[in-house]
């Protein structure tokens, strides 16, 4: 089997990680999937050309990516939100730097500009461009539907909500093109049903550009900031796994190929640590039952979003199973020898050997002693590979340096990233 990920759609990946971004609440969930499909039918019904209809299902797919916590998760859901821009530009400057969001950073970083009768237009000698309203129509909207309650029989109540703040809120073209689209059932029942997902993918998929291996790197790399980005305890931490897994799998001997394929479930593998409140990832006592519970199902999130993505078998394989261990006793699936493949072998190692030498906000990272003492017993209890662990003790500098300056670049992001918030305020 080749190690290439093969034919990969850009909305079938966004998609994807809108779902993971919502699991961390059922309250939130399925929140960017609706806005994205709410901004694609407003984008239909307006006539627009079909790059825009695909640039807001794109944005709304991925609007409130720089939420987070989960309580600014919740806050964002209030009709009339207390504070919501600094999550539309922490969202914006994360999209920017990925070569085909530039467009949609756009809009992100106005998803909640007010019509303003008109003065939304502009904001600090900036166009604001009319389709951030149109998607700020989208999120509103989303937020209106009451999940318990029968669908069609809230439409009248949406649409009163809606006209109230036609002109104060929202630009009054968008409001009476959302009028013509209330008026079609389909829209309402496909937006409540629970397979709006597929109807959206099923609908982008004919034009969604497909990724090459530079531009999966590239995109897997965004993601990898999201992740790490989340907190500062683990700011740096994906990207040290990279370096360190695609270390060990060019010592290996892995192709070019499947080293970058490395490199995309390395920046990949905590994926479901987006289904974690940062409140967990960042406290600073032992973690109660519940919260080792919430710690624990990341890695099961991981794989079922990284399985759902077609072309994306080995990178679900080598990514999501970095808490399987040889004897058996990781999780979730418990998988043995037999079931783990060397990729998923090289990752746990990864990632052990990442989390015991890096620094922490609270410690410093282990000494190459201490290191190679506790991955040879976790080698010799049978639940790390031994081939791989002596292949970190022979060219220890080589992995150690290269983990290192991954993540001195990482740290040099991170504190950009963080200083030009504070900037914004
Ligand atoms: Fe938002
Ligand atoms: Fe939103
Ligand atoms: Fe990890």
């Amino acid at each position: 089997m080749s190690s290439s990920p093969g034919r990969v759609y850009l909305f079938d990946l966004v998609a994807s990680l809108a779902k993971a971004v919502d699991l961390v609440n059922p309250r939130i969930a399925e929140h960017h999937t609706r806005v994205a499909y709410i901004a694609y039918q407003l984008a239909c019904e307006s006539n627009l050309p079909y790059s825009a209809q695909y640039q807001l299902a794109l944005a709304g797919a991925l609007h409130d990516i720089g939420c987070f916590s989960m309580q600014e998760r919740l806050d964002v859901l209030e009709f009339e939100d207390v504070r919501p821009y600094q999550h539309a530009i922490v969202g914006a400057r994360l999209l920017e730097t990925f070569e085909p969001f530039r467009g949609i950073a756009h809009l992100v970083r106005y998803h909640h500009m007010p019509w303003a009768d008109g003065k939304g237009t502009r904001w600090n000698g900036e166009v604001v461009p009319d389709e951030a309203h149109l998607l700020h129509l989208a999120d509103r909207i989303a937020v209106l539907v009451q999940r318990d309650d029968l669908m069609l029989s809230q439409v009248a109540a949406i649409r009163t909500a809606v006209d109230e703040q036609s002109g104060r809120l929202f630009n009054p073209e968008h409001v009476e093109v959302f009028h013509r689209l209330a008026m079609k059932e389909y829209f309402w029942l496909d937006l409540s049903s629970h397979s709006v997902d597929g109807i959206l993918r099923r609908k982008l998929r004919r034009e969604s550009i497909e990724l090459d291996q530079r531009g999966l790197v590239d995109f897997s790399r965004l993601v990898c900031r999201l992740i790490d980005f989340k907190s500062e305890f683990t700011a740096t931490h994906s990207s040290g796994v990279a370096a360190v897994a695609v270390c060990l799998a060019e010592l290996i001997g892995f192709s070019e190929e499947e080293r970058e394929t490395m490199r995309v479930a390395a920046y990949l593998h905590d994926l479901g640590k987006l289904a974690v409140p940062s409140e967990i990832i960042e406290k600073p006592a032992r973690l109660n039952e519940e919260e080792r519970n919430i710690m624990l199902s990341h890695a099961y999130f991981t794989y079922q979003v990284l399985e759902e993505v077609e072309g994306f078998e080995i990178i679900a394989d080598w990514g999501a199973l970095h808490q399987e261990r040889l004897d058996g006793s990781g999780y979730p699936f418990h998988r043995t020898a037999k079931e783990l493949s060397l990729g998923a072998r090289i990752m746990a190692v990864a990632d052990v050997f990442t989390a015991l030498t890096e620094n922490r906000p609270y410690r410093r990272g282990l000494d190459h002693e201490k290191t190679l003492g506790i991955l040879r017993r976790q080698g010799e209890a049978g639940e790390l590979d031994t081939t791989v662990i002596r292949l970190v003790e022979a060219h220890y500098d080589e992995i150690d340096g290269a983990r290192a300056l991954a993540q001195r670049d990482a740290i040099l992001e991170y504190r950009s990233f963080v200083d030009g918030l504070d900037a914004v305020g």
